[in-house]
């Protein structure tokens, strides 16, 4: 049995508020937050100044426009504590992202901010279809990294049993789902997927768990994708999103009666759409990138930041909150081959329109002539696996002109034996960069 949607009297009243009542709301917060970060933050109150904006200047909402954008360099500018609006001793928790380059991002919360991080995750698992009593398998990271414990005080709060397994040691994984009985399974897709094969090779029926909900982010991934987790364990595979610099998860989830795109906290947080080259503001249904403003956050308020995660607000459906579109990836992650603008989940969804390949993947990047070349590398499904090397390289070669055809690139594909793309226990890396 699919699980239904939370009933009307279980929401909070903000969730089915009317667009007047949010839009109040989101007005006193924003001037809040505007004040509060400008007599509290040095480098608000330079920004602030350098663009000749005060917080007095706030009167509604389209005046945000005229505030400052916030990006990850300043941030990493003012390493590790510098952007806090709130003495370091009143911070209850610290995370960090790795930082693939130099220093981490460091992020903090006081008791009031993870009290509100707490609610929002509740409020995203009920939406999912989670209830009081439910056991939550939570196999995201713990750790610096916020999906863990994120995860993990919201499911407690819901009142559900809270198994904190984290990330890895995959066997495990599958014996605690088979003999704890959880309902749910918070982790990324792409390492469900590497839980979903070794059910295969324990020779377990990943359909016939106890599971019924998945909830997924902290990754780029597909409908397709969702389509095959759907199938594999036969539950309802929910898309969930956030980031560490504006919270963490609970930013952003699906709900389970529409699966349409994500609802957007808009009670707690402030999106906007910009083109990314000319930080114009697009409108509501246009892609771009995401910019977020915090409206209630104490240690670390956020305003104006540009996410670099590519994707499009769209009209509320399930709850009165507007939603965001899946995210095609970050602008960072676009790859340019000969010209042509390339996501990893571009090639991932066609990937996936062929049944003898498996969705563990990897883009290999390097340089030949001054000109990027692009090898897919992809693992075959078992019987594939089975069938020899011909057969592999009649796969490849066919995938090759299925993204010849449909995205107008020339790329080298490569068909790997099942198992030999390595997995991750938490967010996939889709490129490896061998650039010289
Ligand atoms: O990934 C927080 C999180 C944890 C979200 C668990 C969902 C579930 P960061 O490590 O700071 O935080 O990475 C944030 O991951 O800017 C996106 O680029 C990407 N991302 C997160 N969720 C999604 C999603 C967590 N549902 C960065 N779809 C973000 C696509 C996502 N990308």
């Amino acid at each position: 049995m699919r699980r239904q949607p939370p009933a009307k009297n279980e929401l909070e009243a903000i969730e089915t508020a009317s667009c007047d009542e949010l839009t109040a709301l989101q007005t006193e917060r924003i001037k809040w937050t505007l004040g509060y970060a400008y007599d509290n933050v040095a480098a608000y109150r330079e920004k602030f100044e350098k663009a000749g904006v005060h917080p007095d200047d706030f009167h509604q909402l389209a005046d945000l426009a005229n505030f400052p954008f916030t990006t990850k360099d300043d941030l990493r500018e003012a390493y590790p504590f510098g952007m806090f609006a709130v003495p370091r001793e009143q911070l209850v928790r610290i995370h960090a992202s790795s930082g693939t380059t130099g220093k981490p991002t460091v992020v903090g919360y006081t008791r009031g901010d993870l009290d509100t991080w707490t609610a929002l995750i509740a409020r995203s698992l009920r939406a999912a279809g989670a209830r009081a009593g439910d056991i939550v398998h939570n196999a995201f990271g713990y750790g610096l990294f916020t999906g863990g414990l994120g995860v993990h005080y919201g499911a407690e709060a819901l009142g559900c049993t809270t198994v904190p397994v984290s990330g890895g040691l995959t066997q495990r994984q599958v014996q605690l789902i088979e003999d704890f009985g959880p309902v749910i399974i918070a982790v990324t897709p792409s390492y469900l997927l590497a839980i979903a094969d070794e059910f295969d090779r324990q020779g377990l029926d990943s359909r016939k768990t106890s599971l019924r909900i998945g909830f997924h982010g902290a990754e780029p991934w597909t409908e397709a994708m969702r389509e095959q987790i759907e199938e594999r364990f036969d539950i309802d595979a929910l898309n969930h999103y956030g980031l560490s610099e504006i919270q963490g998860p609970g930013v952003a989830t699906e709900c389970i009666e529409t699966k349409d795109g994500l609802t957007l906290w808009e009670d707690h947080f402030y999106p906007e759409i910009i083109d990314p080259d000319t930080a114009a503001i697009l409108p509501d249904e246009q892609i771009g990138e995401l910019v977020l403003t915090t409206l209630t956050k104490e240690g670390l308020p956020m305003i104006r930041y540009r996410t670099r995660d590519l994707t499009r607000l769209l009209p509320p459906t399930a709850r009165s909150m507007r939603r965001i579109d899946r995210i095609t990836g970050r602008s960072d992650d676009m790859l340019i081959i000969h010209g042509v603008n390339v996501f990893p989940t571009t090639i991932e969804a066609l990937i996936l329109e062929h049944d003898t390949l498996s969705p563990h993947y990897v883009l290999e990047r390097r340089t030949r002539n001054h000109l990027d070349e692009l090898t897919v590398v992809v693992e075959a499904c078992a019987e594939l696996s089975a069938s020899g090397e011909a057969a592999m390289v009649t796969a490849g070669d066919a995938l090759q002109q299925h993204i010849k055809a449909m995205i107008g690139i020339n790329t080298m594909v490569k068909v790997v034996l099942k198992g030999s793309v390595e997995r991750s226990v938490g967010k996939a890396k889709r490129v490896i960069d061998l650039r010289q």
